[in-house]
């Protein structure tokens, strides 16, 4: 499938070269030299008066046993009964908008990935789902396809009260159901800024409250879903996600230090929640970047749903190539290969989301009461 890749955009990254100087296609060809090497070796002797069956037959007897109990063959057995699951399947459209903020201090540790790839499975499904890149990083409107050069009108424009959001959002090239506001490096000088202006922290939830407003007054169709995809800080852009929200989802890697900074992350919600936005609630976390081998892995889950029962999804985001690779094409893995373990596990988590019930409460109804 990610075939067709070849003829989108080119990835942006550059090609690094071996301390020999040879490039990483040609280091690879080395090794498959070596490889090469290895199949001649298993080779019964006298080949050539085999027929291609028993050369075949050879080559399947060379090739290790992969059982249901390795972690490669439970990877394959899942990503199975995913695709059984998720194929052809419709998600359920909520009551009413459900805002999510995904938010962890932490850096690196999926917030982003979850963000693009949660709203562009539900968007495959049939759902509308609006991103909102509150990053100066601008890695969600990346993922997207959506033009966030220095200069568009943005999450920026939007909090400073320069444009409404009807007049920034954008539409997604992949589907038309998938819109996002974009984010530009000018949201970097956002947090100073924001500190003179009246409402500082309610920005975006005034923004996102009127915008709802106006898509229901112009009939243009109901938001399922908002995904807020925050820095990793708790600054003044975090704590306007967390205003506008009445959900937060929290990706945690299966890694050592996981859970170090969740309680000052939990403290600051409560902060929110005390002050600012007594609806908001941590409805959901989400294991990422699960190396399946490992039993790290399988601790830090297993201390994650000790801690968080209820909020933790079933399904665990395996850590995978094609995932990385995805935002150096400008797509989701969802977009990029949509039959990768990654993309399936998203899937799964999406479909996992829409049939949990949303919160009783709203912070932002598209009639304008609260
Ligand atoms: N499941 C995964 N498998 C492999 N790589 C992943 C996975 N999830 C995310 N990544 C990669 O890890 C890096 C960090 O992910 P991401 O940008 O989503 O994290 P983040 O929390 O949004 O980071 P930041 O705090 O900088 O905003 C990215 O390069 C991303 O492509
Ligand atoms: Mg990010």
């Amino acid at each position: 499938m990610h075939r067709s890749v070849q003829t989108q955009r080119r990835p942006q990254f550059h090609v690094k070269h071996g301390p020999d100087g040879r490039s990483p296609r040609r280091l690879g060809r080395h090794q498959n030299e070596g490889l090469a090497n290895h199949v001649t070796d298993v080779r019964p002797t006298g080949e050539d008066s085999l027929d291609d069956a028993a050369r075949r037959a050879a080559l399947l007897e060379s090739i290790p046993d992969v059982g249901i109990d390795t972690p490669l063959g439970a990877q394959v057995a899942t990503d199975q009964r995913r695709h059984a699951v998720i194929s052809g399947s419709t998600f359920e459209t909520p009551s009413q908008t459900r805002v999510f903020t995904v938010a962890n201090q932490k850096g690196g540790v999926g917030k982003t990935t979850t963000a693009v790839n949660i709203a562009a499975a539900m968007t495959r499904a049939g759902l509308t789902v609006l991103v909102i890149d509150n990053d100066p990083q601008g890695n969600a409107s990346t993922a997207l396809g959506i033009e966030h050069g220095s200069g568009t009108p943005s999450t920026y424009d939007v909090l400073l009260g320069d444009s409404s959001m009807a007049e920034v959002v954008q539409t997604s090239p992949y589907n038309d159901k998938l819109l996002c506001v974009p984010s530009t490096i000018d949201l970097s000088g956002a947090e100073i800024e924001l500190v003179t202006v009246d409402s500082r922290e309610t920005r975006l939830r005034e923004a996102l409250r009127s915008y709802l407003v106006h898509r229901t007054a112009e009939g243009l169709g109901r938001i399922d879903y908002v995904f807020i995809d925050c820095p990793p800080s708790l600054g003044l852009l975090t704590v306007n996600a967390f205003s506008a929200a009445a959900e937060v989802l929290i990706p945690i890697q299966c890694e050592y230090y996981a859970l170090e900074g969740l309680s000052q992350l939990l403290k600051n919600i409560e902060l929110i929640r005390a002050h600012l936005n007594p609806a908001l609630t941590v409805s959901t976390i989400l294991l990422t970047m699960s190396d399946v081998r490992t039993n790290l892995a399988r601790e830090v889950a297993a201390e994650v749903r000790e801690h968080f029962a209820e909020q933790t999804l079933r399904t665990v985001i395996p850590r995978s190539v094609r995932i990385s690779e995805a935002p150096s094409y400008g797509q989701s893995v969802i977009q990029y290969d949509p039959s990768s373990s990654g993309a399936l596990a998203y899937a799964e988590a999406a479909r996992e989301i829409s049939r949990r019930p949303g919160p009783t409460t709203s912070t932002t109804s598209e009639d304008g009461t609260a």
